[in-house]
């Protein structure tokens, strides 16, 4: 059973406070490396897993979407969505993305950004987006890296005598599964899984894998927000295209 942090309200608060500024690490780096990665959307048919307050569902209808679906285990987020990203041809859902086949429905293009690493069964999400997807669909998702995601007690940074973050210690990396880790003040619970056992959940789903990116800050971000080098010794997350493609 999926934890449902979200709906937490301490914590729905803190996040939506980090999340909506324009300094966050989602807003310099995340998203803009999602976005390069985009397919054309013009006439598309799209669901946005885990789609939070709805701002992809709505830049996807602005460029060119015929429908979006979002959805999302959390209330909270479907309420806000709802009031921040209203859309004739917005459907929002409080779904959890594990029952997606319930949806009934066929998608040009799956995206879901930060949200795939809470799934404890991925090969399982892995086999009904597949199912779901129309023939040469694409899924594009980004998730925690796993460099991120690997230690039990969580991530953490060893630093110089000034403080400054010189790199991050690792362990734990083969230990697949879950991780219950404070964050904001309460214990998120998501899944560890290795870069291997992502890769090879994609491929073993018949999935073609067309790109991997780790995103890094590019020069002008760094001048305006320095502290996102840290990204250069860990990337936060780490995002992959790939592809329903049809062998002949
Ligand atoms: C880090 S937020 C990202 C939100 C949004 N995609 C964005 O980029 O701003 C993760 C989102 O995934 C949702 N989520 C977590 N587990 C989920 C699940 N099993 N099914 C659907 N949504 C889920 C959370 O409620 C939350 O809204």
């Amino acid at each position: 059973m999926s934890q449902n942090i979200f709906d937490n309200e301490a914590f729905f608060e803190n996040y939506k406070s980090i999340r909506n500024k324009p300094e966050s690490y989602n807003n310099l780096i995340e998203q803009p490396a999602m976005k390069s990665l985009l397919p054309d959307l013009n006439g598309k048919i799209i669901l946005d897993m885990g789609c939070g307050f709805g701002c992809n569902c709505m830049e996807f209808i602005q460029m060119g979407a015929v429908k979006v679906i979002g959805i999302d285990i959390s209330q909270n987020m479907i309420n806000a969505a709802k009031n921040m990203n209203d859309n004739k041809n917005i459907e929002y859902k409080k779904l959890n993305m594990e029952h997606i086949n319930e949806l009934n429905l066929q998608f040009d293009f799956i995206y879901s950004s930060l949200a795939m690493h809470y799934i404890a069964d991925f090969a399982s999400l892995l086999k009904k987006i597949f199912d779901i997807l129309n023939d040469d669909g694409i899924l594009l998702f980004s998730q925690e890296h796993p460099l991120v995601t690997a230690p039990l007690k969580g991530p953490s940074w060893n630093t110089d005598e000034h403080g400054k973050k010189v790199s991050s210690p690792v362990s734990d990396y083969l230990e697949n599964g879950e991780r219950n880790v404070k964050w904001l003040s309460e214990t998120r619970q998501y899944y560890h899984r290795s870069f291997s056992a992502i890769i090879n959940a994609l491929t073993e789903n018949k999935f073609t894998i067309l790109q991997i990116t780790e995103p890094a800050p590019m020069p002008e971000i760094l001048n305006a927000a320095p502290q996102m080098y840290d990204e250069i010794h860990r990337p936060t997350a780490i995002i992959i295209k790939a592809q329903k493609l049809l062998k002949e």
